[in-house]
């Protein structure tokens, strides 16, 4: 795994947090919030923001990848997570495999609970076997 310092994660899960403020969850009021880190240095925030059609919603997650590959990043180190619930943040399967397609698959996923508890997970632990470019070949 990528080497994470202690005060990063707790820097990224602290602006992860802030993130979630920013959640737009009217129908399912679960607040989830994303740090993504590229590897420049740069952090990119990312809320749930969900629809009245409810598929249209988009995850914290995607929110934050897809704002940093428009700026023009494609190599991540880190992904902090953290959303209302007792268990810890996870992303969905759809988000892991866009991660995918960017990340690297010993990218640490920093996964908190609404305490700022967390566990780190490797991005492969999370998505197995993974479908990517390669398997075009
Ligand atoms: N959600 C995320 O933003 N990230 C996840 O990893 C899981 C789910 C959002 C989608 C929806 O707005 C709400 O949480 C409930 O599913």
């Amino acid at each position: 795994m990528i080497e994470i310092h202690d005060y990063e994660i707790k820097n990224m899960i602290r602006m992860a947090e802030e993130a979630r403020d920013r959640a737009y969850a009217p129908y399912s009021k679960f607040h989830v919030g994303a740090c993504l880190k590229a590897k420049n240095g740069a952090y990119y925030l990312g809320c749930n923001i969900e629809n009245a059609a409810y598929t249209p919603t988009n995850c914290a997650e995607r929110t934050a990848i897809f704002k940093a590959v428009y700026e023009g990043e494609r190599e991540f180190d880190a992904l902090a997570i953290i959303w209302d619930g007792d268990d810890y943040a996870v992303p969905c399967g759809v988000c892991r495999q866009v991660l995918a397609e960017f990340c690297a698959p010993d990218m640490p996923v920093i996964c908190s609970n609404k305490e700022g508890e967390y566990k780190i997970m490797e991005l492969r632990a999370l998505l197995p076997e993974a479908f990517t470019k390669r398997n075009l070949k």
